[in-house]
Protein backbone atom coordinates (compact mmCIF):
# COMPACT_ATOMS: atom_id res chain seq x y z
CA UNK A 1 0.00 0.00 0.00
CA UNK A 2 2.63 2.23 0.62
CA UNK A 3 6.12 2.95 -0.81
CA UNK A 4 9.38 5.03 0.33
CA UNK A 5 9.42 8.15 -2.04
CA UNK A 6 12.69 9.10 -1.14
CA UNK A 7 14.12 5.42 -0.29
CA UNK A 8 14.31 3.29 -2.47
CA UNK A 9 14.23 -0.62 -1.76
CA UNK A 10 17.79 -2.01 -2.07
CA UNK A 11 17.47 -5.43 -4.34
CA UNK A 12 20.72 -6.35 -2.65
CA UNK A 13 20.16 -5.65 1.31
CA UNK A 14 17.50 -5.01 1.73
CA UNK A 15 18.66 -1.29 3.49
CA UNK A 16 18.41 1.98 3.19
CA UNK A 17 20.94 3.54 0.91
CA UNK A 18 21.72 6.71 -0.15
CA UNK A 19 21.87 7.49 -3.50
CA UNK A 20 23.58 10.72 -5.48
CA UNK A 21 20.78 13.62 -6.33
CA UNK A 22 19.09 15.81 -4.21
CA UNK A 23 15.02 16.74 -3.54
CA UNK A 24 13.53 17.66 -6.88
CA UNK A 25 10.31 18.63 -7.61
CA UNK A 26 9.25 15.32 -8.86
CA UNK A 27 10.40 13.73 -5.71
CA UNK A 28 8.67 16.20 -3.86
CA UNK A 29 5.55 16.17 -6.07
CA UNK A 30 5.76 12.20 -5.76
CA UNK A 31 5.30 12.54 -1.85
CA UNK A 32 2.92 14.82 -2.00
CA UNK A 33 0.33 13.14 -3.79
CA UNK A 34 1.68 9.89 -2.17
CA UNK A 35 1.08 11.54 1.64
CA UNK A 36 -2.49 13.52 0.04
CA UNK A 37 -3.75 9.57 -0.44
CA UNK A 38 -3.21 9.21 3.43
CA UNK A 39 -4.82 12.57 4.23
CA UNK A 40 -8.05 12.11 2.69
CA UNK A 41 -8.03 8.72 4.46
CA UNK A 42 -7.70 10.37 7.71
CA UNK A 43 -10.41 12.83 6.25
CA UNK A 44 -13.30 10.57 5.97
CA UNK A 45 -12.53 8.79 9.60
CA UNK A 46 -12.85 12.54 10.84
CA UNK A 47 -15.87 13.81 8.48
CA UNK A 48 -18.58 11.93 9.56
CA UNK A 49 -19.01 11.62 13.24
CA UNK A 50 -19.44 15.74 13.73
CA UNK A 51 -21.82 16.19 10.82
CA UNK A 52 -23.97 13.33 12.07
CA UNK A 53 -23.69 15.39 15.29
CA UNK A 54 -25.47 18.32 13.35
CA UNK A 55 -29.17 19.06 13.54
CA UNK A 56 -30.15 20.09 10.23
CA UNK A 57 -28.04 16.63 8.57
CA UNK A 58 -29.82 14.67 11.00
CA UNK A 59 -33.04 15.85 10.77
CA UNK A 60 -32.93 16.09 6.74
CA UNK A 61 -31.67 12.50 6.03
CA UNK A 62 -32.17 10.35 9.52
CA UNK A 63 -35.44 12.19 10.90
CA UNK A 64 -36.18 9.44 13.31
CA UNK A 65 -32.66 9.73 14.60
CA UNK A 66 -33.35 13.42 14.81
CA UNK A 67 -36.46 12.78 16.80
CA UNK A 68 -35.29 10.20 19.11
CA UNK A 69 -32.68 12.51 20.20
CA UNK A 70 -34.58 15.44 20.84
CA UNK A 71 -37.15 13.57 22.88
CA UNK A 72 -33.73 12.27 25.12
CA UNK A 73 -32.81 15.65 25.18
CA UNK A 74 -34.20 16.47 28.41
CA UNK A 75 -33.85 13.14 30.36
CA UNK A 76 -34.35 9.95 28.87
CA UNK A 77 -31.93 6.84 27.59
CA UNK A 78 -28.50 8.31 26.16
CA UNK A 79 -27.38 5.11 25.55
CA UNK A 80 -29.88 4.56 22.43
CA UNK A 81 -30.20 7.84 20.99
CA UNK A 82 -28.03 7.60 17.98
CA UNK A 83 -28.90 3.70 17.60
CA UNK A 84 -29.62 3.34 13.82
CA UNK A 85 -28.49 1.29 11.19
CA UNK A 86 -28.72 3.54 8.49
CA UNK A 87 -26.55 5.88 10.73
CA UNK A 88 -23.98 3.63 10.72
CA UNK A 89 -24.31 2.78 7.35
CA UNK A 90 -23.31 6.00 6.41
CA UNK A 91 -19.93 6.02 8.05
CA UNK A 92 -19.44 2.27 7.27
CA UNK A 93 -20.24 2.13 3.54
CA UNK A 94 -16.89 3.23 3.12
CA UNK A 95 -14.71 0.73 4.07
CA UNK A 96 -16.63 -2.08 2.71
CA UNK A 97 -15.87 -0.38 -0.98
CA UNK A 98 -11.89 0.24 0.01
CA UNK A 99 -11.81 -3.64 0.86
CA UNK A 100 -13.09 -4.35 -2.67
CA UNK A 101 -11.76 -1.82 -4.27
CA UNK A 102 -8.14 -2.36 -2.95
CA UNK A 103 -8.23 -6.34 -4.29
CA UNK A 104 -8.73 -5.00 -7.75
CA UNK A 105 -6.35 -2.10 -7.19
CA UNK A 106 -3.11 -3.98 -7.31
CA UNK A 107 -4.02 -5.25 -10.69
CA UNK A 108 -4.55 -1.91 -12.14
CA UNK A 109 -1.46 -0.54 -10.61
CA UNK A 110 0.39 -3.44 -12.29
CA UNK A 111 -0.71 -3.30 -15.76
CA UNK A 112 -1.26 0.70 -15.73
CA UNK A 113 1.12 2.14 -13.34
CA UNK A 114 0.46 3.99 -10.35
CA UNK A 115 0.09 7.29 -11.90
CA UNK A 116 -3.28 5.76 -13.42
CA UNK A 117 -4.32 4.16 -10.59
CA UNK A 118 -3.89 7.09 -8.18
CA UNK A 119 -5.27 9.04 -10.91
CA UNK A 120 -8.13 6.53 -10.99
CA UNK A 121 -8.77 7.09 -7.14
CA UNK A 122 -8.74 10.91 -7.38
CA UNK A 123 -11.50 10.94 -10.06
CA UNK A 124 -13.17 8.42 -8.17
CA UNK A 125 -12.92 10.95 -4.60
CA UNK A 126 -13.67 13.74 -6.73
CA UNK A 127 -17.52 12.11 -7.60
CA UNK A 128 -17.92 10.91 -4.15
CA UNK A 129 -17.34 14.06 -2.69
CA UNK A 130 -19.76 15.73 -5.40
CA UNK A 131 -22.62 13.47 -4.32
CA UNK A 132 -21.97 13.57 -0.90
CA UNK A 133 -21.81 17.91 -0.20
CA UNK A 134 -24.70 18.27 -3.06
CA UNK A 135 -27.01 14.98 -1.44
CA UNK A 136 -30.49 15.46 -1.52
CA UNK A 137 -31.76 12.17 -0.15
CA UNK A 138 -29.63 9.11 1.74
CA UNK A 139 -28.97 6.82 -1.21
CA UNK A 140 -26.20 9.88 -2.09
CA UNK A 141 -24.51 9.95 0.84
CA UNK A 142 -24.18 6.45 0.69
CA UNK A 143 -23.48 6.11 -2.82
CA UNK A 144 -20.98 8.74 -2.17
CA UNK A 145 -19.94 7.18 0.57
CA UNK A 146 -18.38 3.89 -1.42
CA UNK A 147 -17.38 5.61 -4.04
CA UNK A 148 -14.99 7.74 -1.87
CA UNK A 149 -13.97 4.20 -0.50
CA UNK A 150 -13.34 2.82 -4.04
CA UNK A 151 -10.83 5.91 -3.97
CA UNK A 152 -9.85 5.24 -0.66
CA UNK A 153 -9.01 1.60 -2.20
CA UNK A 154 -6.79 3.18 -5.01
CA UNK A 155 -5.14 6.15 -3.75
CA UNK A 156 -4.96 4.89 -0.12
CA UNK A 157 -1.28 5.33 1.01
CA UNK A 158 -0.97 4.40 4.96
CA UNK A 159 1.10 6.79 6.04
CA UNK A 160 0.13 6.81 9.76
CA UNK A 161 0.65 10.71 10.47
CA UNK A 162 -1.04 11.71 7.09
CA UNK A 163 -4.14 9.71 8.24
CA UNK A 164 -4.21 11.91 11.42
CA UNK A 165 -3.32 14.85 10.15
CA UNK A 166 -6.62 14.37 8.19
CA UNK A 167 -8.71 13.23 10.62
CA UNK A 168 -7.79 16.96 12.92
CA UNK A 169 -8.68 18.56 9.62
CA UNK A 170 -12.37 17.01 9.34
CA UNK A 171 -12.38 18.02 13.38
CA UNK A 172 -11.48 21.23 12.64
CA UNK A 173 -13.98 21.74 9.71
CA UNK A 174 -16.89 20.39 11.46
CA UNK A 175 -16.29 22.57 14.56
CA UNK A 176 -16.43 25.16 11.74
CA UNK A 177 -18.87 24.78 9.48
CA UNK A 178 -21.53 23.37 12.27
CA UNK A 179 -21.67 27.64 13.16
CA UNK A 180 -22.56 28.50 9.58
CA UNK A 181 -26.01 30.08 9.99
CA UNK A 182 -28.87 28.49 7.36
CA UNK A 183 -27.99 24.90 8.36
CA UNK A 184 -25.96 23.72 5.41
CA UNK A 185 -22.35 23.76 7.28
CA UNK A 186 -22.44 19.82 6.94
CA UNK A 187 -22.70 20.52 2.86
CA UNK A 188 -19.57 22.46 3.10
CA UNK A 189 -17.60 19.30 5.32
CA UNK A 190 -18.60 16.75 3.11
CA UNK A 191 -17.40 18.38 0.05
CA UNK A 192 -14.14 19.92 1.02
CA UNK A 193 -12.86 16.38 0.27
CA UNK A 194 -12.73 17.66 -2.75
CA UNK A 195 -9.50 20.13 -2.09
CA UNK A 196 -7.67 17.19 -1.76
CA UNK A 197 -9.20 14.60 -4.08
CA UNK A 198 -8.34 18.05 -6.66
CA UNK A 199 -4.58 17.71 -5.40
CA UNK A 200 -4.46 13.80 -6.45
CA UNK A 201 -6.08 13.99 -9.61
CA UNK A 202 -4.69 17.05 -11.00
CA UNK A 203 -0.96 16.24 -9.05
CA UNK A 204 -1.14 12.37 -10.61
CA UNK A 205 -1.53 14.04 -14.60
CA UNK A 206 1.80 15.72 -13.70
CA UNK A 207 3.76 13.30 -12.34
CA UNK A 208 5.38 10.80 -15.07
CA UNK A 209 5.56 7.33 -15.03
CA UNK A 210 7.80 6.17 -11.86
CA UNK A 211 11.08 4.18 -12.98
CA UNK A 212 9.82 1.25 -11.34
CA UNK A 213 6.58 1.19 -13.69
CA UNK A 214 8.62 1.73 -16.75
CA UNK A 215 10.99 -1.21 -15.95
CA UNK A 216 7.74 -3.57 -14.72
CA UNK A 217 6.26 -2.96 -18.18
CA UNK A 218 9.54 -3.90 -20.29
CA UNK A 219 10.99 -0.55 -21.22
CA UNK A 220 14.53 -0.21 -19.23
CA UNK A 221 15.66 2.55 -21.18
CA UNK A 222 12.95 5.37 -20.25
CA UNK A 223 13.43 3.82 -16.85
CA UNK A 224 16.43 5.08 -16.85
CA UNK A 225 16.15 8.47 -18.35
CA UNK A 226 13.64 8.75 -15.96
CA UNK A 227 15.49 7.83 -12.64
CA UNK A 228 18.03 10.57 -14.17
CA UNK A 229 14.94 13.35 -14.12
CA UNK A 230 13.95 12.07 -10.86
CA UNK A 231 16.91 12.01 -9.31
CA UNK A 232 18.11 15.53 -10.93
CA UNK A 233 21.41 13.81 -11.87
CA UNK A 234 23.16 11.67 -14.94
CA UNK A 235 24.63 9.90 -12.01
CA UNK A 236 22.49 6.98 -11.27
CA UNK A 237 24.11 3.76 -12.34
CA UNK A 238 23.80 2.24 -8.88
CA UNK A 239 20.44 2.98 -7.80
CA UNK A 240 19.30 1.60 -11.43
CA UNK A 241 21.15 -1.64 -11.13
CA UNK A 242 19.72 -2.33 -7.63
CA UNK A 243 15.74 -1.25 -9.26
CA UNK A 244 16.95 -3.76 -11.96
CA UNK A 245 17.57 -6.15 -9.30
CA UNK A 246 14.48 -5.69 -7.43
CA UNK A 247 11.98 -6.00 -10.26
CA UNK A 248 13.54 -9.36 -10.66
CA UNK A 249 13.23 -10.63 -7.53
CA UNK A 250 9.82 -9.59 -7.51
CA UNK A 251 9.05 -10.74 -10.98
CA UNK A 252 10.51 -14.52 -9.28
CA UNK A 253 7.37 -13.94 -6.60
CA UNK A 254 5.29 -16.16 -8.31
CA UNK A 255 2.99 -17.59 -5.99
CA UNK A 256 2.43 -15.46 -2.85
CA UNK A 257 -0.71 -16.40 -1.85
CA UNK A 258 0.21 -20.00 -2.47
CA UNK A 259 3.12 -19.69 -0.41
CA UNK A 260 2.11 -17.60 2.30
CA UNK A 261 0.12 -20.91 3.16
CA UNK A 262 2.93 -22.75 4.47
CA UNK A 263 3.79 -23.40 7.35
CA UNK A 264 6.92 -21.75 7.53
CA UNK A 265 5.32 -18.49 6.81
CA UNK A 266 3.20 -18.99 9.60
CA UNK A 267 4.44 -16.22 11.86
CA UNK A 268 4.13 -13.79 8.64
CA UNK A 269 0.68 -14.70 8.27
CA UNK A 270 -0.42 -14.65 11.98
CA UNK A 271 1.29 -11.37 11.90
CA UNK A 272 -1.02 -10.11 8.68
CA UNK A 273 -4.31 -10.56 10.17
CA UNK A 274 -3.58 -11.02 13.98
CA UNK A 275 -2.38 -7.21 14.18
CA UNK A 276 -4.80 -5.26 12.12
CA UNK A 277 -7.88 -7.22 13.39
CA UNK A 278 -6.70 -6.07 16.91
CA UNK A 279 -6.03 -2.32 16.30
CA UNK A 280 -9.47 -2.40 14.91
CA UNK A 281 -10.69 -4.26 18.69
CA UNK A 282 -8.55 -1.19 20.43
CA UNK A 283 -12.14 0.57 19.63
CA UNK A 284 -9.88 3.05 18.38
CA UNK A 285 -12.74 4.19 15.73
CA UNK A 286 -15.66 4.48 18.04
CA UNK A 287 -13.56 7.98 18.93
CA UNK A 288 -12.55 8.31 15.50
CA UNK A 289 -16.16 7.92 13.97
CA UNK A 290 -17.74 9.02 16.91
CA UNK A 291 -16.54 10.92 19.21
CA UNK A 292 -18.99 14.10 18.57
CA UNK A 293 -21.63 11.31 19.02
CA UNK A 294 -20.29 10.46 21.82
CA UNK A 295 -19.97 13.59 23.86
CA UNK A 296 -23.46 14.20 22.92
CA UNK A 297 -24.78 10.95 24.31
CA UNK A 298 -22.62 12.31 27.50
CA UNK A 299 -24.43 15.65 27.32
CA UNK A 300 -22.55 17.45 25.82
CA UNK A 301 -23.93 20.45 23.63
CA UNK A 302 -23.55 20.90 19.14
CA UNK A 303 -20.63 23.11 19.67
CA UNK A 304 -18.95 21.23 22.45
CA UNK A 305 -18.70 17.92 20.97
CA UNK A 306 -17.12 19.12 18.30
CA UNK A 307 -14.74 21.16 20.52
CA UNK A 308 -14.15 17.67 22.34
CA UNK A 309 -13.50 16.04 19.08
CA UNK A 310 -10.85 18.60 18.11
CA UNK A 311 -9.11 17.66 21.09
CA UNK A 312 -8.69 14.12 21.07
CA UNK A 313 -7.80 14.47 17.22
CA UNK A 314 -5.28 16.81 18.35
CA UNK A 315 -3.42 14.74 20.78
CA UNK A 316 -4.10 11.77 18.20
CA UNK A 317 -1.85 13.84 16.00
CA UNK A 318 0.91 14.88 18.46
CA UNK A 319 0.99 11.11 20.07
CA UNK A 320 1.58 9.80 16.61
CA UNK A 321 4.76 12.57 16.24
CA UNK A 322 6.05 10.97 19.64
CA UNK A 323 5.48 7.29 18.02
CA UNK A 324 7.53 8.60 14.81
CA UNK A 325 10.10 9.82 16.96
CA UNK A 326 10.79 7.14 19.38
CA UNK A 327 10.10 3.92 17.27
CA UNK A 328 13.05 3.13 16.22
CA UNK A 329 14.93 4.31 19.92
CA UNK A 330 12.38 2.33 22.24
CA UNK A 331 11.47 -0.51 20.01
CA UNK A 332 8.45 -1.76 18.64
CA UNK A 333 7.18 -4.04 21.67
CA UNK A 334 7.67 -1.81 24.00
CA UNK A 335 5.68 0.55 22.45
CA UNK A 336 3.01 -1.67 22.08
CA UNK A 337 2.93 -2.61 25.93
CA UNK A 338 3.37 0.45 27.04
CA UNK A 339 0.30 1.87 24.47
CA UNK A 340 -1.57 -1.27 25.75
CA UNK A 341 -1.24 -0.71 29.47
CA UNK A 342 -2.47 2.72 29.08
CA UNK A 343 -5.40 2.33 26.82
CA UNK A 344 -6.77 -0.62 29.02
CA UNK A 345 -6.24 1.82 32.24
CA UNK A 346 -8.33 4.36 30.06
CA UNK A 347 -11.23 2.15 28.75
CA UNK A 348 -11.90 1.08 32.66
CA UNK A 349 -11.87 4.26 33.98
CA UNK A 350 -14.24 6.02 30.85
CA UNK A 351 -16.19 2.05 31.05
CA UNK A 352 -16.77 3.36 35.37
CA UNK A 353 -16.97 6.52 34.37
CA UNK A 354 -19.95 6.24 32.15
CA UNK A 355 -21.25 3.61 34.28
CA UNK A 356 -21.24 5.39 37.66
CA UNK A 357 -23.34 8.50 36.20
CA UNK A 358 -25.53 6.38 33.61
CA UNK A 359 -25.66 3.20 35.30
CA UNK A 360 -28.46 1.09 33.08
CA UNK A 361 -31.24 3.44 32.90
CA UNK A 362 -29.03 5.70 29.95
CA UNK A 363 -30.78 8.37 31.94
CA UNK A 364 -28.74 11.04 33.87
CA UNK A 365 -27.53 14.73 33.43
CA UNK A 366 -23.69 15.38 33.86
CA UNK A 367 -21.89 18.30 35.81
CA UNK A 368 -19.35 19.99 33.79
CA UNK A 369 -16.38 18.99 35.41
CA UNK A 370 -17.33 15.24 35.22
CA UNK A 371 -17.95 15.64 31.16
CA UNK A 372 -14.34 17.36 31.12
CA UNK A 373 -12.59 14.27 33.12
CA UNK A 374 -14.51 11.54 30.92
CA UNK A 375 -12.53 13.88 28.11
CA UNK A 376 -9.19 14.13 29.94
CA UNK A 377 -9.73 10.29 29.94
CA UNK A 378 -10.17 9.60 26.71
CA UNK A 379 -7.17 11.82 25.71
CA UNK A 380 -5.28 9.16 27.74
CA UNK A 381 -6.82 6.48 26.03
CA UNK A 382 -5.97 8.15 21.97
CA UNK A 383 -2.61 9.09 23.29
CA UNK A 384 -2.33 5.03 24.17
CA UNK A 385 -3.27 4.12 20.69
CA UNK A 386 -1.94 6.92 18.47
CA UNK A 387 2.19 5.45 20.24
CA UNK A 388 1.46 2.35 19.61
CA UNK A 389 -1.10 0.33 17.84
CA UNK A 390 -1.73 3.09 15.20
CA UNK A 391 1.42 3.24 13.29
CA UNK A 392 2.59 0.20 14.49
CA UNK A 393 -0.53 -1.71 13.26
CA UNK A 394 0.74 -0.78 9.92
CA UNK A 395 4.27 -1.07 10.23
CA UNK A 396 4.89 -4.74 11.96
CA UNK A 397 3.19 -6.50 9.45
CA UNK A 398 4.59 -4.88 6.74
CA UNK A 399 8.66 -5.14 8.02
CA UNK A 400 8.14 -8.77 9.07
CA UNK A 401 7.42 -9.49 5.58
CA UNK A 402 9.65 -11.20 3.12
CA UNK A 403 9.15 -10.45 -0.66
CA UNK A 404 7.99 -14.07 -1.75
CA UNK A 405 4.63 -13.27 0.20
CA UNK A 406 4.66 -9.79 0.56
CA UNK A 407 2.04 -8.99 -2.07
CA UNK A 408 -0.78 -11.38 -0.37
CA UNK A 409 0.84 -10.69 3.43
CA UNK A 410 -0.30 -6.79 2.17
CA UNK A 411 -2.85 -7.64 0.67
CA UNK A 412 -4.19 -9.70 3.95
CA UNK A 413 -3.09 -6.55 6.35
CA UNK A 414 -5.23 -3.74 4.23
CA UNK A 415 -8.61 -6.09 3.77
CA UNK A 416 -8.60 -7.15 7.71
CA UNK A 417 -8.28 -3.74 8.29
CA UNK A 418 -11.06 -2.24 6.41
CA UNK A 419 -13.67 -5.48 6.97
CA UNK A 420 -12.58 -4.58 10.63
CA UNK A 421 -12.89 -0.68 10.87
CA UNK A 422 -15.94 -1.32 8.42
CA UNK A 423 -17.48 -4.14 11.72
CA UNK A 424 -16.57 -1.51 14.50
CA UNK A 425 -18.22 1.27 12.49
CA UNK A 426 -21.74 -0.46 12.25
CA UNK A 427 -21.63 -2.24 15.68
CA UNK A 428 -20.44 -0.05 18.04
CA UNK A 429 -23.92 2.13 17.75
CA UNK A 430 -26.12 -0.68 18.23
CA UNK A 431 -23.98 -2.55 20.28
CA UNK A 432 -23.46 0.71 22.85
CA UNK A 433 -27.50 0.95 22.95
CA UNK A 434 -27.58 -2.83 24.41
CA UNK A 435 -24.30 -3.10 26.50
CA UNK A 436 -24.30 0.66 27.87
CA UNK A 437 -21.00 1.39 29.56
CA UNK A 438 -20.12 -2.19 29.64
CA UNK A 439 -18.90 -2.00 26.14
CA UNK A 440 -16.26 -0.05 27.07
CA UNK A 441 -15.12 -3.01 29.67
CA UNK A 442 -15.18 -5.41 26.60
CA UNK A 443 -12.97 -3.20 24.54
CA UNK A 444 -10.35 -3.24 27.64
CA UNK A 445 -10.77 -6.68 27.86
CA UNK A 446 -9.85 -7.15 24.15
CA UNK A 447 -6.69 -4.96 24.87
CA UNK A 448 -5.80 -7.18 27.17
CA UNK A 449 -5.96 -10.17 25.01
CA UNK A 450 -4.01 -8.11 22.25
CA UNK A 451 -1.21 -7.29 24.66
CA UNK A 452 -0.66 -10.71 25.51
CA UNK A 453 -0.17 -11.27 22.08
CA UNK A 454 2.21 -8.91 21.34
CA UNK A 455 4.26 -10.02 24.74
CA UNK A 456 3.80 -13.46 23.96
CA UNK A 457 4.06 -13.93 20.29
CA UNK A 458 5.79 -10.97 18.48
CA UNK A 459 9.17 -10.92 18.75
CA UNK A 460 11.34 -7.05 18.47
CA UNK A 461 12.22 -6.07 15.13
CA UNK A 462 13.44 -3.04 15.61
CA UNK A 463 16.53 -2.55 13.88
CA UNK A 464 16.32 -6.34 11.93
CA UNK A 465 16.74 -6.34 8.92
CA UNK A 466 14.29 -8.11 6.85
CA UNK A 467 17.11 -10.93 5.31
CA UNK A 468 17.47 -11.13 9.23
CA UNK A 469 14.13 -11.61 10.58
CA UNK A 470 14.41 -15.82 9.64
CA UNK A 471 16.73 -15.99 12.28
CA UNK A 472 14.96 -13.83 14.75
CA UNK A 473 11.53 -16.31 14.23
CA UNK A 474 14.00 -19.29 14.47
CA UNK A 475 15.32 -18.59 18.28
CA UNK A 476 11.50 -17.63 19.06
CA UNK A 477 9.90 -20.05 21.96
CA UNK A 478 7.15 -20.64 19.99
CA UNK A 479 7.40 -19.43 16.32
CA UNK A 480 10.98 -22.15 16.25
CA UNK A 481 8.64 -24.87 15.30
CA UNK A 482 7.39 -23.93 12.28
CA UNK A 483 10.10 -22.43 11.07
CA UNK A 484 12.73 -24.73 10.17
CA UNK A 485 15.84 -25.14 10.02
CA UNK A 486 17.45 -24.50 6.28
CA UNK A 487 14.40 -22.43 5.00
CA UNK A 488 15.47 -19.70 2.85
CA UNK A 489 12.75 -17.08 3.88
CA UNK A 490 14.87 -13.49 2.96
CA UNK A 491 13.43 -10.81 0.90
CA UNK A 492 13.36 -7.60 0.24
CA UNK A 493 10.88 -5.12 0.93
CA UNK A 494 9.98 -1.26 -0.13
CA UNK A 495 9.18 -0.25 3.58
CA UNK A 496 6.13 1.56 5.30
CA UNK A 497 6.18 4.89 5.82
CA UNK A 498 5.20 6.49 9.31
CA UNK A 499 5.94 10.38 7.85
CA UNK A 500 6.14 11.75 3.65
CA UNK A 501 9.81 10.64 4.13
CA UNK A 502 9.75 6.27 4.29
CA UNK A 503 10.92 5.22 7.72
CA UNK A 504 12.44 2.54 6.69
CA UNK A 505 13.92 -0.19 8.71
CA UNK A 506 17.75 0.20 8.81
C1 LIG B 1 -6.13 3.18 11.87
C2 LIG B 1 -7.44 3.87 11.65
C3 LIG B 1 -7.66 4.91 12.73
C4 LIG B 1 -6.48 5.84 12.81
C5 LIG B 1 -6.62 6.83 13.92
C6 LIG B 1 -5.02 4.21 11.93
O1 LIG B 1 -3.79 3.61 12.13
O2 LIG B 1 -5.88 2.24 10.85
O3 LIG B 1 -8.49 2.94 11.62
O4 LIG B 1 -8.82 5.65 12.48
O5 LIG B 1 -5.30 5.11 12.98
O6 LIG B 1 -5.57 7.74 13.88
Amino acid sequence: MAGGAAVAPSASAGKRQDYPGGLTLFVFMACMVAATGGLIFGYDIGISGGVTSMDPFLSRFFPSVYRKQAESADGGNQYCKFDSELLTLFTSSLYVAALVASLFAASVTRAAGRKWSMFAGGVTFLAGCALNGAAVNVAMLILGRVLLGVGVGFANQSVPLMITLGILIANLINYGTAKIAGGWGWRLSLGLAAVPAAIITVGSLFLPDTPNSLLERGRPEEAKRMLQRVRGTDDVADEYDDLVAAGEASRAVTHPWRDIRQRRYRPQLVMAVAIPLFQQLTGINVIMFYAPVLFKTLGFGGTASLMSAVITGLVNLVSTLVSVFTVDRAGRRALFLEGGAQMLAAQVAVGALIGAKFGWSGVATVPAGYAAATVVVMCVYVAGFAWSWGPLGWLVPSEVMPLEVRPAGQSITVAVNMLMTFAVAQAFLPMLCRLKFVLFFFFAACVVVMTLFIALFLPETKGVPIEDMAGVWKTHWYWKRFVNDGDDTDGHGVDIEMGCVGEAKK
